[in-house]
């Protein structure tokens, strides 16, 4: 069901980190236009759309027209304020709501939970951005799953809510007219750090085990393994899936300054991100660019800089 897609550039070139470097740089990534693609009527998600690239996210979403916008977040308070936040900057158009819904992908049951709502959305779930990631500067253990943190947010979690929402769009695909279905959309956010992933507990049996042992957690590796984790996840599903239900793909944003992913470790890495980070708001338009523009040629696929890439 995956299409084939060629690329101008090897998958060895595009993993190294003077290309890394160069779209950091010179990177400049367009914005949707509205000229291009017109959300009215659609209904879309977008985890962790408190802060960061998230909300920058939703931002440009609403400019696009969109006209139900659910912010998720894990904490209702902050989830509030974004919408504070979206209203006062911009007002919103006759037909354009934003609600705000919990969801902590620390916790199964509130993944879970969080599904069997948006089944009951009306007219129906159009986009979801799975936006939630995290990169602890410390070892924590999931409490009640026992798995590391990174990889129960980045990867478990993640892939609980992407399955939950494929039943969503294949039950709405059932019940609607044929002429009335585009495809659903759900795009996983990755990184670029998901090429640099050594990935040591692939040879490790069993393998999920291996990621929960303190002695060979590495904070950078092991957030770049649950990205590529996630990558390999959306190559596979897409083989599965048809796109006519649903057109999954991966997009990274680039580094992007200004954002609480970092908090936990300390000066050099603010430092280094400021030096070559990019502001959130250019990150986020590849991530709607994948939502919204990228064709069923991107399923299965890794979007950067709005581009197809290996
Ligand atoms: N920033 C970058 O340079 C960069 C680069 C490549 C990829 N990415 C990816 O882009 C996405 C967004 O990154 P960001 O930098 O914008 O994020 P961020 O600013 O670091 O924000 C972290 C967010 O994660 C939320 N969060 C933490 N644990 C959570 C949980 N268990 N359930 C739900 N939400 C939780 C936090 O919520 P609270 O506010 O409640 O703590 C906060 O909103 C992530 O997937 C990240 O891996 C980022």
């Amino acid at each position: 069901m995956t299409q084939a897609v060629s690329f101008d550039i090897t998958p060895e070139k595009e993993a190294s980190k003077l290309q890394f470097l160069r779209r950091q740089f010179f990177g400049a990534p367009p914005e949707v236009s509205r000229h291009d693609v017109d959300l009215s009527g659609k209904t879309a998600v977008v985890t962790e759309a408190n802060s960061g690239i998230g909300l920058e996210c939703v931002r440009q979403l609403l400019d696009l027209g969109l006209s139900k916008l659910i912010i998720v977040v894990r904490d209702e308070v902050k989830g509030e304020a974004a919408r504070k936040t979206l209203t006062a900057a911009k007002a919103l158009e006759p037909n354009q709501t934003i609600e705000v819904w919990k969801l902590d992908y620390a916790s199964y049951e509130s993944v879970t939970a969080f599904a069997q709502r948006a089944d009951d959305l009306s007219p129906r779930l159009d986009i979801a951005i799975l936006n939630a990631g995290v990169n602890r500067g410390s070892f924590t253990l999931n409490p009640t799953t026992g798995h590391e943190e990174d990889l129960q947010v980045n990867y478990f979690s993640t892939v609980l809510l992407l399955l939950l929402l494929l039943r969503i769009f294949k039950k709405t695909k059932s019940t609607t007219k044929p002429s009335h279905t585009s495809p659903g959309r759900i795009v996983v956010v990755s990184s670029d750090m998901a090429a640099w992933a050594r990935f040591d507990e692939k040879n490790e049996e069993p393998m999920l085990e291996a990621f929960d042992i303190k002695e060979t957690w590495n904070r950078n590796e092991r957030y770049a393994t649950t990205k590529l984790l996630g990558q390999l996840f959306v190559a596979e599903i897409a083989k599965r899936v048809s796109p006519s239900l649903a057109i999954i793909n991966c997009a990274s944003p680039g580094l992007c300054y200004g954002l609480e992913l970092a908090r936990e470790h300390g000066t050099f890495t603010a430092i280094f991100i400021r030096s070559f980070g990019r502001s959130s708001d250019i990150g986020a338009c590849t991530l709607v660019n994948a939502a919204v523009k990228q064709d069923e040629r991107s399923h299965g696929q890794y979007v950067e800089d709005c581009t197809l890439r290996p």
